[in-house]
């Protein structure tokens, strides 16, 4: 059974992904990188804040070697992207000639990655794709190809599972969409 709806500041939300889908979701991403990516020693750039449970479920479920580094990108503020990018934490890696995938929690309008993926190439890895916990289809303003999709979703704001509302709901275990 699901929790029952939770108030975050001004904002009511009700349950919409419970575990037990993002466990099988997150279950199903490990094994096509287990396919693509056991024997490349790939390196996982988990962009904080909104993915670090995300990012730490994924990579437990990986089986071969692989490295992990941190970029902080921030965009939001409230239920709105800004598409104002700040990096308050950026790489410090060597990405040259590495196979390298990058875990977000969501891609929404695009903003984000549509600044950071240039930034990323231009460091020439070996290869570079997008694993991306959810997507928003109908936000999307950039050409942004997400190679690994979790969960396609509507334009609804979420919370939990490392996504918030206001710095709020990110250690809840399920995801939790706004009430209309
Ligand atoms: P984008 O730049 O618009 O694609 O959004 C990038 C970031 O905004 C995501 O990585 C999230 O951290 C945050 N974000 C986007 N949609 C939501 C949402 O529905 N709830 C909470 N955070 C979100
Ligand atoms: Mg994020």
């Amino acid at each position: 059974m699901s929790s029952p709806q939770i108030q975050l500041k001004d904002k009511t939300f009700i349950p919409y992904l419970n575990k037990q889908q993002i466990h099988e979701t997150v279950k199903r991403l490990a094994s096509q990188l287990n396919e693509e990516y056991h024997d490349k020693k790939p390196l996982f750039v988990c962009i904080l804040s909104g993915s670090f449970m995300f990012c730490s479920d994924l990579v437990k479920n990986f089986c071969g070697d692989c490295e992990i580094t941190f970029v902080r990108l921030s965009s939001y503020s409230g239920t709105q992207s800004t598409g104002n990018i700040t990096t308050l934490m950026g790489l410090v890696e060597s990405l040259t000639d590495r196979h390298v995938i990058i875990v977000e929690d969501i891609v929404d309008t695009g903003n984000t990655l549509s600044k950071f993926l240039p930034e990323v190439q231009a460091l020439q890895p070996a290869s570079l794709k997008v694993c991306s916990l959810l997507v928003k289809p109908e936000a999307l303003q950039d050409r942004i190809k997400v190679d690994f999709v979790g969960f396609s979703i509507p334009n609804d704001f979420i919370v939990g599972y490392g996504l918030d509302y206001d710095g709020l709901g990110r250690n809840l275990q399920e995801i939790y969409v706004i009430k209309p």
